[in-house]
């Protein structure tokens, strides 16, 4: 019997199950906890905020955000933590058992199972270049975050970090390699506001004997974390997206 052909998104499911399964989505905290908690600091969280952790992985950013979010005289923050794959989400819920402003969903970031309006800020860590239709997930980015709510999109691999380019042959889904100039223009054309990009340099020290397969040297390796991840930033505009129109026969 022919295989039948999956989706984009049921690929990405497959893979990173299988990374969820390797134990890979814990083992991420490490790799991504000195970028992200830089990246945490500039999104300057209040308690009682919604937020969203777009392909959230096991969860660790999330638990971290909803801690700076929790209980405030502005009331209850909750944080939303979302990825498209299922496996991932489980390993993510095993862990957040004692959290009660948490909530994993899964799902994709093109088809954001989310009201209209609704989260004051979204954090997405290395996880943007792998959505086959970026252009989608800005459009469904739009549409989930309140008027004026922030977005902050941390990438490791992208053109202006050469050193980054030398996974690209070793994942095994298709990825986008765009420069922060291109990463710019596109969330301008999706209408968002304050549109900006920073350098987030991982200062984390990388020992002479540690085991590398992504890159070829450690000193590529080194180099990677001094250039640095790029953040984007960008506003939604003062709007309310109008809620989806029904017709009732
Ligand atoms: C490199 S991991 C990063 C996970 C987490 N943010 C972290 O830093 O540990 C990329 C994550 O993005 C998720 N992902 C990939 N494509 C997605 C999509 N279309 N929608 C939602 N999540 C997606 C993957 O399942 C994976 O958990």
């Amino acid at each position: 019997m022919p295989e039948k052909s999956l989706t984009p998104d049921e690929k990405l499911q497959q893979e990173f199950n299988r990374w969820a399964a390797a134990g890979e989505g814990e083992k991420m905290e490490s790799h991504h906890l000195d970028i992200t908690a830089k990246t945490i600091r500039l999104m300057n969280l209040r308690a009682g905020e919604r937020i969203l952790d777009l392909g959230c992985g096991s969860g660790w950013a999330t638990r971290l955000l909803a801690r700076l979010v929790g209980e405030g005289p502005e009331g209850f923050g909750q944080v939303v933590g979302l990825d498209v794959a299922d496996e991932m989400i489980r390993v993510a819920r095993a862990a957040s058992r004692d959290f009660e402003n948490v909530l994993y969903v899964c799902g994709s970031a093109m088809q954001i199972p989310w009201e209209e309006n609704f989260f004051d800020k979204v954090l997405s860590v290395e996880s943007f270049y792998y959505y086959p239709d970026q252009d989608r997930a800005l459009m469904e980015l739009f549409r989930v975050m309140a008027p004026r709510g922030r977005l902050f999109i941390l990438i490791n691999l992208y053109k202006d970090n050469q050193y980054s380019l030398q996974w690209v042959d070793k994942l095994k889904v298709p990825v986008h390699v765009r420069s922060e100039a291109e990463y710019i223009e596109l969330l301008k054309k999706h209408a968002f506001e304050n549109v900006e990009a920073q350098r987030i340099p991982d200062d984390t020290p990388t020992p002479d004997d540690y085991q590398t397969k992504s890159f070829h040297r450690l000193d590529d390796l080194r180099a990677f974390k001094r250039v640095g991840a790029l953040l984007l930033m960008a506003s939604k505009p003062d709007l309310r997206t109008p809620a989806p129109g029904y017709t009732i026969y």
